[in-house]
């Protein structure tokens, strides 16, 4: 049985033209998508809002080809950098670090949100937009992953909408058109296996961060590319899907398929199993979503599944990518257990992202940050945040490093 996060848009959002966008996020491989996407219709768009982090010159060509009256950086230096690079005579409003990303979030002019910046320190933007009502083109999964249930609520309570931009849950969205919710047996997620498919936990004790960063089918950001290797992608994407389809953890599989073509499925009562397909390429989500329920030209080369030859299944092997286990545990046993989860991640991903530990410490950092976990349950969003620092921390400790790296 499903029970969707939230309503579908309104028919004046259905209507709205151009639909009015704030792209958080992008300067990232989404956010670069998502505008390659307006870029193919700039009929159908008008870009609001801006935001990256720290990649400013990226932000400042955006900003210049596309002329939003706000956008947003990390902090006042890169403020500064940014209006030094704007053409002359263009003089949008300059929002700084996490307060600044939720107001853009929240902005009147804007009725749809993109929420594409990575890890935790999309949550603040993503749970504003959903205080909001607005229409969330969602890709940050952790904003699921920590505070899915919050979430929810703020969708019932605002009419907020949330369109899964992430593939698997994409595909899952859209098998699920036309069917009866309560006819669903079961969600199975595909995974590519990452890099390492097929290695034993000896041959990954020596493998170097190029190495992970070397994704056989999808071009995407450092930290999700780590997390694919590791399966702690998967792992995040279970629970996103529990918190998005409303379903159980056991109603949710993962089945390894290194083609990347089949994007996820759908099982039904009678046995039927939908499946969407398609090219790995995130400009078919993404334009899926910005777009509902039309569908447009995504600019992508068309799937030619004789040239894709054979297309295989196997299970996710759990002994040597412990992640994904970790990730069903923390859900089942819940008590804040996903924050400590994605909190101990993106420090163990950090970490190994600057050569600091190896690869195969990356699931040891995360399994001991969940059995020290003091079981404090955070209840709202300054919780989530106070018990994320705090998990940091330690994990940084344990480690005997410094947060350094100038992540969330
Ligand atoms: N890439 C994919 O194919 C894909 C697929 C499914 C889901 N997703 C999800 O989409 C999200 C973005 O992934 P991505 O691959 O696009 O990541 P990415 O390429 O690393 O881009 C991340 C974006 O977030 C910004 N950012 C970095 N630190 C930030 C901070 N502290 N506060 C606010 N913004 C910050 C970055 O700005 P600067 O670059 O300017 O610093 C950039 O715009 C993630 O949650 C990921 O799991 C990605």
């Amino acid at each position: 049985m499903i029970r969707y996060i939230s309503a579908m848009p309104s028919p004046e959002w259905e209507h709205e033209t151009p639909r009015t966008l704030a792209l958080l996020g992008s300067t990232g491989s989404i956010g670069t998508s998502a505008l390659r996407v307006v870029e193919a219709h700039p009929h159908r768009f008008r870009v609001v809002a801006l935001a990256g982090a720290r990649n400013v010159e990226k932000l400042a060509a955006q900003a210049a080809r596309w002329r939003p009256e706000h956008l947003g950086v990390l902090d006042a230096a890169g403020a500064a950098k940014l209006r030094d690079l704007l053409p002359a005579g263009y003089a949008p409003h300059i929002h700084i670090g996490p307060e600044g990303y939720a107001t853009m979030a929240t902005l009147p002019e804007a009725g749809t949100v993109l929420s594409a910046q990575v890890g935790a320190a999309g949550l603040r933007a993503t749970e504003a937009a959903a205080r909001h009502g607005k229409v969330i083109c969602l890709a940050n999964k952790e904003s699921l992953v920590l505070a899915g249930d919050i979430i929810r609520r703020h969708c019932a309570g605002s009419g907020a909408v949330i369109l899964p931009v992430d593939s698997e849950h994409n595909a899952i969205f859209q098998a699920l058109q036309g069917h009866d919710p309560a006819s669903v047996r079961r969600i199975i997620l595909t995974a590519s296996g990452g890099p390492f498919r097929g290695r034993s936990r000896e041959d990954l004790a020596a493998v170097s961060c190029r190495d992970a960063l070397a994704h056989p089918n999808w071009d995407m950001g450092a930290k999700i590319t780590i997390d694919s290797a590791t399966l702690m992608n998967k792992g995040l994407e279970v629970i996103e899907a529990c918190h998005l389809y409303g379903v159980g953890i056991d109603d949710v599989g993962v089945v390894v398929h290194p083609q990347s073509i089949v994007h996820s499925l759908v099982e039904y009562e009678d046995g039927s199993q939908i499946a969407h397909l398609g090219t790995p390429d995130m400009r078919i989500a993404i334009a899926y979503c910005l777009t509902w329920p039309g569908v447009v030209d995504a600019g992508v080369p068309r799937l030619d599944l004789v040239k894709a030859g054979s297309l295989t299944f196997e299970e996710p092997d759990l002994h040597s990518f412990p992640c994904l286990e970790l990730a069903r545990r923390a859900y089942r046993e819940g008590r804040g257990m996903p924050v400590v989860l994605n909190a101990a991640n993106e420090v163990a991903v950090s970490l190994f992202l600057s050569d600091r530990i190896r690869f195969l410490d990356i699931p040891d950092i995360i399994a001991r940050a969940l059995d020290m976990h003091d079981g404090t349950t955070p209840h709202d969003i300054e919780g989530i945040e106070a018990l994320d620092e705090a998990t940091r921390r330690t994990v940084y400790e344990r480690a005997g490093h410094s947060n350094t790296d100038g992540m969330a």
